[in-house]
C-alpha cells in the first residue's frame, strides 16, 4: 500500500528551522520560524505560566477526560479574552483545538460540511499552512490581493477590488492582527469596510487571531475581529495561545463560531465537538487548563500581561532600532516601514536570490518570501542584519 504514497513537499517554514539547525557558524541569526526570543536566544516559559503549572501540579487530581470541546472554563476565559463583550453568551459556540492550526483545520472542516462548494479566499500572501491545509482538506481556494511591494503597507484597493468577486457562503479568511508574513494590518476603518463587504456579499469570515497582543496591545489588536463578529451575522474565529502565552508545543488553540441565535448556535456547538470526537476525540488539556488559570486569577493575569507587554515593546524597539540602522546606512527612509509594521514579521521585500545571499553570506536565516521574525533580532544581531540587508542590494 505505501508504494501509493507520493512524496510530501517540505513545508519551507519547518525545512529553515532543520537548514538553520544544522548551520555549524557560530555568528547565525535566526528570524526564520515563529517563535519569540528574549534578548538571550531563549524562548523562555512565561512566568504566570510556570506560577501556574506549579499550582496545578499541587492540585490536580485526576487525568480523567475533559469534554469533548474541552474545559467550559477555557473556553469560556479565552473567548472573553478575544472577543471581549462583542457577542452574547447565547450566540457563541466554540471547542478547543491543538493550537491555532488544529482550529484552522477544524474550521475549514466545518464549512466542508455545511457548504462543499464554498471558495476560501486568502490574503495575497499568507501563512504557507493556510493553503495547505485547504487543499488536504480539497475545498476551493481564491486569492486576494493584499500587500503593495513597493510600499510594504497594505494594497487595500487591491484588497477591496479582490473582494467584489467573493459569492454567497464563500468564506473570506482574515488575519485578525500582526499579519504572517508581511506585519501589514488594517486600520480600524478598513476592518469596517471589510466588514460591510462580507456582510453585503452573504460571505463567512474566517478570523485567524495568533498574535493577540504582539501588535498594539491585547485590547487594541481585538478590535478587527470584535468588529467582523459584532456585524456580521455568521463568523468563525481561530485563536491560538502557541505566541501570547508561549505555550507552543502545548497546543492550546479554540475554535469559536458566532451566530445570530441560541438554537443555530446549539447545532454549531454540536458540530464542533463531533468534528473533535472524529479528529481526535478530546483536545490536549494541560495548555488550556494554565491559559484559563492564569486569565481568571487577577494576580497570574496581572503577570501574565506584564510579561507580554514587555515582549511587545521588545519586538517594537527592535524594529526601531532596525530601522534606524538601515537608515544611517542607506541615508534613506526606504526601510521605515519596518516600523509601520506590528507583531512577530515584516515582509523585507527582498527577492530571493537576495535571502539566499544573507543566508550563505552572512548566515542570516528568514524565510524565502523574505518574512523576517524581529523577535528573532537582538541589539547585536540588528546590525549583522542592517550589514547584510545593505550587502545583499534590497
Ligand atoms: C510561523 O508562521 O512561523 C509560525 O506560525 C509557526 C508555524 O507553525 O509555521
Amino acid at each position: 500500500m505505501f508504494e501509493h504514497l507520493n512524496e510530501q513537499p517540505q513545508d519551507k517554514i519547518m525545512a529553515l528551522m532543520n537548514e538553520y539547525r544544522a548551520d555549524p557558524r557560530d555568528n547565525k541569526v535566526d528570524l526564520g520560524v515563529g517563535v519569540y526570543k528574549d534578548p538571550t536566544g531563549n524562548t523562555p516559559v512565561m512566568r504566570a505560566v510556570k506560577s501556574a503549572e506549579k499550582t496545578l501540579w499541587e492540585s490536580e487530581t485526576t487525568k480523567s477526560y475533559t469534554q469533548l470541546g474541552g474545559d467550559p472554563a477555557f473556553v469560556s476565559a479565552l473567548s472573553n479574552l478575544v472577543l471581549g463583550d462583542a457577542v452574547s453568551e447565547d450566540q457563541l459556540a466554540g471547542a478547543a483545538q491543538p493550537g491555532g492550526t488544529g482550529a484552522i483545520h477544524q474550521a475549514i472542516e466545518l464549512v466542508k460540511m455545511a457548504n462543499p462548494d464554498a471558495t476560501i479566499w486568502l490574503s495575497a500572501p499568507t501563512w504557507p499552512n493556510h493553503p495547505s491545509i485547504i487543499q488536504h482538506l480539497k475545498m476551493a481556494i481564491a486569492e486576494y490581493r493584499y500587500f503593495d511591494n513597493d510600499t510594504r503597507a497594505v494594497d487595500f484597493g487591491g484588497m477591496m477590488a479582490d473582494l467584489e468577486g467573493v459569492q454567497a457562503g464563500d468564506v473570506v479568511l482574515l488575519h485578525g492582527c500582526c499579519h504572517n508574513p508581511t506585519g501589514a494590518n488594517l486600520t480600524v476603518d478598513q476592518w469596517k469596510d471589510v466588514a460591510d463587504l462580507v456582510v453585503r456579499k452573504g460571505a463567512i469570515p474566517l478570523v485567524d487571531i495568533a498574535y493577540q497582543g504582539f501588535g498594539d496591545g491585547l485590547d487594541a489588536d481585538a478590535k478587527g475581529v470584535r468588529l467582523i463578529a459584532s456585524t456580521v451575522p455568521e463568523t468563525l474565529i481561530a485563536a491560538s495561545c502557541s505566541k501570547n502565552f508561549g505555550v507552543y508545543r502545548e497546543r492550546t488553540g479554540l475554535l469559536m463560531a458566532v451566530s445570530q441565535d441560541p438554537a443555530t448556535k446549539k447545532v454549531a456547538q454540536g458540530n464542533l465537538t463531533h468534528l473533535n470526537r472524529q479528529n481526535f476525540s478530546f483536545p490536549p488539556d494541560h495548555g488550556a487548563r494554565v491559559v484559563q488559570m492564569i486569565l481568571d486569577d487577577p494576580e497570574l493575569r496581572k503577570e501574565w500581561e506584564t510579561e507580554l507587554e514587555d515582549v511587545r515593546t521588545g519586538m517594537l524597539g527592535l524594529r526601531q532600532q532596525l530601522a534606524d540602522a538601515l537608515r544611517q546606512r542607506t541615508n534613506s527612509d526606504n526601510f521605515d516601514f519596518i516600523v509601520e509594521h506590528r507583531g512577530m514579521f515584516s515582509r523585507l521585500g527582498a527577492t530571493p536570490e537576495q535571502v539566499a545571499h544573507m543566508r550563505e553570506k552572512h548566515a542570516i536565516y528568514m524565510v524565502g518570501d523574505s518574512r523576517m521574525n524581529i523577535a528573532g533580532l537582538n541589539v547585536n544581531s540588528v546590525d549583522l542584519l542592517a550589514d547584510a540587508i545593505v550587502d545583499a542590494g534590497v
